[in-house]
């Protein structure tokens, strides 16, 4: 299949680019900015897209591709797209003049066409582009040519027509960048001659293929955690290789209202999976997580019990089937992108730790990851082709430490009692106002502080209940959502009178960041 590389400078962007290829039918993957040649070669790339990225090319240890790299695209002529830092990048290896302008410039621009070419087909004389930038190329490197200028910047977009090497100032993959969508077109279409045959429809027979090879007669477990990617690794499981696929599914104590009734009616009643086994650690959990305050230390504790459970049963079953041989995981692309070591160089500091499945080595289980290369949206698609409800595919997320994070403090059963009933007119609210796929995620959070309030003619001193409704894309930023002043007072009216234990409803109204989506 036609594939598009994309190099990863250390860019917030690089998968905003692969989305976008991918969004027009052209398959993407991202891999850090020094990838080897013979891993390239391996790809056989139609084309490779250089992100933008914090460093400066001048600077000593700024990510650089290696020179194989550039070996390789000479050999091959593979077409080039620079963005930003790949842009300076570009003028630096073909000689020309990267420069820190006094001023550095970030937001909306407008670049004027200098003459027509076919990756700024079909656009206007003038677009609006979305600039952050502190360098610029100040000389065109040889056999180059510009295509558009700003103000500021004389050389916003260059090129080298024979080479098929194009690259821009602006980040061309970012929604303020108006027809930032037609120069993709143009660079996949025009310049690399892509065939648009990435679709989840072609993807399904090859997985399943895929699945049947690996596994053979074998079995595989599967940690179902009732959220979007477990459930459509499940189903792709059950598509492949029917009842050798068994569910395990933890009750940790900390989901939502009627969610272990829910998970079990869908996962046994209506898809009818014969080995589905359900872990009920509810004690287990709420013993182990008594007294402890730290919003770290709990995620700890969790996940740790977690795989104790997991674990205990996966013997179990191991000892009854005892051709269980792998473990399937709903790992997706940008979860394994994030872990790739060496993007660009930079380290981000720990917030949170996300807890994922990891075993001990002892299991000797053999990790299946269909879901791989796969981004959220895609596996929705995934699961909606699969024949998976609406209801689960359109889920908001939900974090594995569950309701332990929305619950401030230490934990006791009496408190996520409250929470979950709060939490629950919170989701039906916002499906009744018709926002719940409008909004990323909508929760009850569980403040241990207590305040005054008036029930009729009696006094009460009852624990506050924060509500957290958020937009955002991909959860590395979000907005406090600005929904209806009514939809808002008739949450907050029914937390009050129905859920004894909250006598006030705040709304949260930051975002992040500086603030976190969840509260721990
Ligand atoms: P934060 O709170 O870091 O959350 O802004 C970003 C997104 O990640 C979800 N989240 C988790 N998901 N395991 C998960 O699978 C976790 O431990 C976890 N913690 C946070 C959160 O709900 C939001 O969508």
């Amino acid at each position: 299949m036609d594939t598009v590389l994309v190099l990863d400078f250390g860019s917030q962007l690089a998968h905003l680019i692969a989305r976008r290829v991918r969004d027009l039918g052209v398959y993407s993957e991202i891999l850090p900015f020094n990838t080897s040649k013979s891993k390239i070669q391996s790809i056989n790339p139609i084309g490779v897209i250089l992100s933008g990225g914090p460093s400066s090319v001048y600077e000593e240890g700024a990510p650089q591709p290696l020179e194989e790299f550039w070996d390789y695209i000479k050999e091959h002529q593979t077409p080039l797209l620079g963005l930003c830092y790949g842009h300076h990048l570009i003028g630096q290896h073909y000689q020309g003049k990267i420069v820190a302008h006094d001023e550095k410039e970030f937001g909306k621009a407008t670049i004027t066409l200098k003459q027509q070419t076919s990756i700024f087909d079909s656009l206007n004389s003038e677009e609006i582009v979305w600039m952050s930038h502190g360098d610029q190329v100040e000389e065109l490197p040889e056999g180059f040519e510009i295509f558009a200028s700003t103000d500021t910047c004389p050389i916003a977009a260059m090129g080298n027509i024979a080479k098929k090497i194009f690259s821009f100032q602006f980040h061309a993959e970012v929604n303020h960048t108006v027809h930032g969508e037609t120069m993709f077109r143009n660079f996949l279409f025009q310049i690399c001659k892509a065939n648009p045959e990435w679709k989840i429809e072609n993807w399904i027979d090859d997985a399943i293929k895929d699945i049947q090879n690996t596994v053979g007669e074998n079995h595989v477990i599967l940690g179902l955690s009732g959220g979007v990617d477990s459930s459509v690794v499940a189903a792709l499981l059950k598509k492949a290789i029917g009842d050798k696929v068994h569910l395990i599914f933890v009750n940790n104590g900390v989901l939502r209202k009627n969610e272990v009734e829910q998970v079990c009616d869908w996962f046994q009643n209506k898809f009818k999976f014969a080995n589905f086994h359900l872990a009920d650690a509810e004690e287990e959990f709420l013993t182990n997580l008594k007294g402890v305050e730290d919003p770290e230390k709990k995620r700890k504790i969790i996940g740790h019990t977690f795989i104790d459970v997991f674990e205990r049963k996966a013997i179990e079953l191991e000892q009854k089937f005892d051709n269980i041989k792998f473990l399937a995981q709903g790992t997706i692309y940008p979860d394994r992108v994030e872990s790739q070591a060496g993007s660009g160089g930079k380290t981000s500091s720990k917030i949170k730790s996300h807890h994922n499945l990891a075993l001990p080595d002892d299991m000797k289980l053999k990790i299946l990851e269909p879901l791989k290369d796969l981004y959220k949206d895609e596996v929705r698609e995934l699961g909606k082709q699969l024949g998976l409800p609406r209801e689960l595919i359109e889920r908001h997320p939900f974090p594995g430490p569950g309701l332990a994070v929305r619950c401030i403090g230490d934990i006791t059963k009496e408190k996520l009692e409250i929470l979950r009933e709060a939490d629950s007119i919170v989701i039906e609210e916002i499906r009744n106002a018709g926002l719940y796929n409008h909004v990323w995620q909508a929760f009850a959070v569980f403040l241990p502080v207590k305040s005054v309030g008036v029930m009729g003619d009696f006094r009460t001193y009852e624990y506050l209940c924060g509500l957290r409704i958020v937009e955002s894309i991909d959860a590395m930023t979000a907005n406090f959502a600005k929904i209806d002043w009514e939809v808002l007072e008739h949450i907050s009216t029914r937390i009050i009178n129905e859920v004894k234990g909250f006598n006030r409803v705040v709304y949260d109204i930051s975002n992040k960041p500086p603030s976190t989506i969840e509260f721990e």
